[in-house]
């Protein structure tokens, strides 16, 4: 050999020698568990695209966050399917709604478990848009400041029901800076917002929108969730996130864009979390039902990615599963 060989393989000849130089790690503390909350008792309703995913009851939801906390999952996120929808989503902000329901229950039965909701009024509007619609003609608008009131009023009515952590994921300009003001009104300074600041339109959501039965019923959400080309925009909704007073960031999904996850962690220093999407974790399944990939192999790679390209905390659908597996 004319040249001198740089020998990497050497500290690859075996399992233990790999885990000692391995640099990033999974841990089930690092996950936070998506639930959709249904209506009724006793309710498991399986979600056709996303096997092994079901809508919950509260008592179901309970359940399925204990299993999880057990084996050391920190957090749930919550999505509601309410019995009624409107144009003002009433169901988001009731006291008695079905997000706040489950999370009295949760904090009561589950204590320590991280209750996180999700804001966002598209599972409760009759339309499926993520803000009030103006209609005019065959056109329409998602109006931005009226949907901010409803937005915080939704965030309150979650804090009133014990809700930990509120995560806006609606992406109306401005709305974490009147979620930050309406909490801090009704008493709840020391709520932590986690802004889904850098959200893409994205067709990785198909999936969710059956789980939380909320597709638009026209148009789509190109005016108000982010251009997927855009990084330095990307760059600018978190920014502006911070500095309305977001205590934690998101991006969302994760596996597309981790460049985006890899220059947050660069650029900023709050607590940084990725959502692995309901798309994602479709096409694991998929794909591993076809036999085509390995399933759990696969799992874990996707996840240990987005912990390397920087995120702290991941939003998985795979969080008790994968907590398993590592345990
Ligand atoms: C609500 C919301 C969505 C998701 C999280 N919050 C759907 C959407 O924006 O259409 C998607 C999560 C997933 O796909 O798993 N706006």
């Amino acid at each position: 050999m004319a040249f001198p060989i740089t020998r990497l393989r050497r500290l690859r000849q075996t399992e233990p020698l790999r885990s000692l130089v391995r640099e990033t790690r999974l841990s089930p503390e690092s996950f936070i568990y998506p639930l959709f909350v249904c209506p009724g008792e006793g309710v498991r309703k399986a979600v056709g695209s996303m096997p092994g995913v079901s809508n919950l009851s509260v008592d179901q939801t309970v359940q399925e966050a204990r299993e999880a906390y057990s084996l050391g999952v920190p957090g749930v996120i919550l999505f509601g399917l309410p019995e009624k929808k409107d144009e003002v989503a009433t169901g988001a902000w009731a006291e008695d709604g079905i997000v706040q329901r489950a999370a009295r229950a949760l904090k009561k039965e589950v204590p320590g478990l991280v209750v996180i909701a999700d804001v966002c009024l598209c599972e409760y509007m009759s339309h499926g848009h993520c803000g009030i619609v103006k209609a005019a003609g065959s056109d329409y608008e998602i109006l931005n400041d009226p949907t901010l009131e409803i937005l915080a009023r939704t965030a309150v009515s979650q804090a009133r029901a014990g809700v930990d952590i509120i995560a806006p994921s609606d992406m109306m300009d401005g709305r974490v800076g009147a979620i930050r003001r309406a909490l801090d009104a009704a008493g709840f300074a020391n709520t932590p917002i986690l802004s889904y600041a850098a959200k893409f339109a994205s067709g990785f959501y198909g999936p969710f929108r059956e789980a939380a039965d909320s597709a638009p019923q026209f148009g789509d959400r190109r005016s108000y969730q982010m251009d997927g080309a855009n990084l330095r925009e990307a760059m600018r909704e978190i920014e502006l996130d911070i500095e309305e007073g977001a205590d934690m960031i998101m991006v969302k999904p994760a596996l597309p864009y981790l460049d985006v996850i890899a220059a947050a962690r660069e650029r900023f220093d709050l607590p940084l979390s990725a959502y692995q999407v309901s798309g994602e974790y479709a096409m694991i399944e998929a794909a591993a039902r076809n036999g085509w990939i390995e399933r759990e192999r696969v799992i874990l790679e996707s996840l240990l990615s987005i912990r390397r390209a920087g995120a702290s905390l991941i939003l998985t659908y795979y969080a008790k599963e994968a907590a398993r597996l590592l345990g």
